[in-house]
């Protein structure tokens, strides 16, 4: 059963947990006079998904998905909306766009450039390109508006805790990389964390786990200094 709740104003969280999977899966509706859709979950959990958008948005009026990048947990179901919007457009990284979503999705991608703003109305989506975190095509989006740093898949926790929250959760963030090795090299990953600095955001609406706001800083700081970054893992 997904659950829904709005992180910002107009920014709705939509999570599904599956049974036996340490972790959960949220991606965001951002209802605007330009519907923009942030990852879609994956594709076999499309009709518990789609119910969750209906009750926050028409379907057919999404414009934009972005995949922040090419896997089945940010962007599965990327053709089953597109399917049902037909105006809607994926948008994706330079990387992300040229490997991946001109082939694999069924309308032409847009792509985003280094701090590109898409103005949706009230909310204004700027694009923060971040290779190899933990994809090579990867990219974050910022709204500008609420402060909302839509992380993909840095800041994440494991299991299932409350929807959002100001608590500090920096121990639960550490071990999920630690266990998982999901983050890149230190190069990259600080490379992205400058960039996440510079925009200073105060809500930080991760793609696992909780929901972060009020310690971005404590958080920024724990990825700089723990022992996070280029984990190799026996797969
Ligand atoms: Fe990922
Ligand atoms: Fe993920």
């Amino acid at each position: 059963m997904a659950t829904i709740t709005e992180i910002a104003e107009d920014i709705y969280r939509v999570n599904i947990e599956f049974p036996g999977k340490p972790l959960t899966y949220s991606f965001f509706v951002i209802k605007d006079e330009i519907p923009v859709m942030v990852e879609t979950g994956f594709g076999r959990a499309f009709d518990e998904s789609l119910e969750a958008v209906k009750k926050i948005i028409d379907p057919s009026t999404i414009r934009y998905v972005v995949v922040p990048h090419f896997e089945a947990d940010e962007c599965g179901a990327i053709n089953h909306y597109l399917a049902l919007a037909p105006h809607a457009q994926p948008i994706g990284s330079p990387i992300g766009t040229r490997t991946n979503l001109t082939d694999f999705a069924i309308r032409p991608p847009v792509t985003a450039q280094e701090n590109e703003v898409l103005d949706l109305g009230r909310h204004k989506l700027r694009f923060l390109i971040a290779p190899y975190i933990h994809q090579w095509d990867s990219m974050l989006a910022f709204d500008d508006t609420t402060g909302t740093l839509f992380s993909s898949d840095i800041f994440i926790q494991h299991g299932s805790g409350p929807a959002i929250t100001d608590q500090d959760v920096t121990e639960e963030m550490v071990s999920a990389y630690q266990s998982s090795g999901a983050l890149p090299s230190r190069l990259h990953l600080d490379s992205a964390l400058n960039k996440i600095e510079a925009v200073n955001p105060t809500t930080l609406a991760c793609h696992h786990g909780s929901v972060l706001t009020g310690r971005t800083a404590t958080y920024i700081k724990a990825l700089r200094e723990r022992d996070v970054a280029g984990i190799l893992i026996d797969p």
